[in-house]
């Protein structure tokens, strides 16, 4: 680790509390950042007064390296900053005019819709195009799969690999999967990912599905507000992740039917409200017929637009693919 991150170089923190930091999953001054000083105090029985000293002090440093943007700045600085944002592509056309290039590193993009509508082929074939060069539109890069309804699946990434002609093995490779086996160990398993983030240089984070098990296991009306403040403590976690290791961040929202909507779309997401808050970009995808609809949905500087996408044996991908496709099976 590099010695300006180390914990113990921060005042205040010594040999004791070091440990009881390194015990909790937090091993350097960026991970004190990402965590913040509630759960920092928790974490070391420390008062909450001593932690935010702390804790500022850790983005202070950070600001200082200039690994973070700093709390008062110009708008040309934020201008720069923003210059700075890897985009990955989706390898389609219709993803990446939908996304303005592709998912942003500094954001969370939500993708919600109901099931079979693709949410997970779209980050599996995120997981392949990350790890091209940047000149083809990725970002070299690894990915760390929170996986949460068991749908991971390593053939799949193979396939999808070899129709973007990189190596699959190479690309297994690159693919750190986690297994969440409930809501407070998908949260852990974000709260340890700093070292692995920086061990294995990634650069996109998935959390499919982000709100399943904390819908699951907070069942009821009495249960409801537990659960969202679960929810919206994950959902955080995550963007500050994205944030501090200027990663992507892709979660994943199914939808349910709500009874309220007598017009349009009668589905809205889960999670509702906390994880609309926490999104950076939030896309809606919807089955018609065979092909899929993907639509922005209330972005800070995308156009609300719908465009149509397939899911193939390759990924996701362009309609046109699927019709040139069948044409030379017709012609052959
Ligand atoms: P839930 O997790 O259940 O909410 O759904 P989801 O939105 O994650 O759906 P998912 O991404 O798993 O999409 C499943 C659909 O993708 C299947 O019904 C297939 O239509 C399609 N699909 C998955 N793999 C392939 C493949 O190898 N080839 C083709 N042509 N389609 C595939
Ligand atoms: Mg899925």
């Amino acid at each position: 680790m590099v010695d300006e991150l180390r914990l113990d170089s921060l005042d205040g923190v010594g040999p004791v509390t070091t440990k009881k930091l390194t015990d909790a999953g937090v091993h350097n001054i960026m991970d004190l950042v990402v965590r913040g000083p509630v759960d920092i105090a928790e974490v070391t029985g420390m008062d909450k007064e001593t932690a935010e000293k702390i804790v500022t002090k850790a983005r202070h440093t950070l600001m200082e390296q200039g690994l973070i943007g700093k709390d008062f700045v110009t708008a040309t600085e934020i201008y720069k900053r923003r210059q700075d944002i890897g985009k990955i592509t989706t390898a389609t056309q219709c993803l990446d005019q939908l996304l303005d290039g592709g998912v942003e590193t500094q954001a969370l993009t939500e993708v919600y819709g109901e099931f079979g509508s693709g949410k997970t082929q779209f980050c599996h074939t995120l997981c392949v195009t990350v790890q091209k060069p940047k000149e083809e539109g990725g970002l070299g890069g690894g990915v760390l799969y929170v996986d949460s309804e068991n749908t991971f699946r390593p053939e799949r990434i193979v396939s999808i690999a070899k129709a973007k002609g990189l190596d699959p093995e190479k690309v297994l490779d690159n693919i750190i999967v986690a297994r969440a086996y409930n809501s407070a160990h998908q949260t852990l398993i974000l709260e340890e990912a700093g070292s692995i983030i920086e061990k294995h240089g990634i650069k996109l984070l998935i959390a499919d599905s982000a709100v399943g098990l904390f819908r699951s296991e907070y069942l009821g009306r009495g249960t409801l507000s537990e659960r969202q403040q679960r929810l919206n403590r994950f959902m955080h976690l995550l963007v500050r992740t994205a944030e501090t290791y200027n990663c992507a961040a892709i979660a994943t929202n199914q939808v349910m039917a709500s009874p309220d909507v007598f017009f349009g779309d009668p589905t809205k997401p889960i999670g509702g409200n906390v994880v609309a808050h926490t999104s950076t970009y939030r896309i809606y995808f919807k089955k018609s017929g065979k092909k899929r609809i993907a639509r922005m949905v209330d972005s800070p500087h995308h156009p609300e637009e719908e465009v149509i996408f397939t899911v193939t044996e390759g990924g996701v991908a362009d309609p046109e693919d699927e019709t040139k496709k069948k044409k030379k099976a017709e012609e052959e």
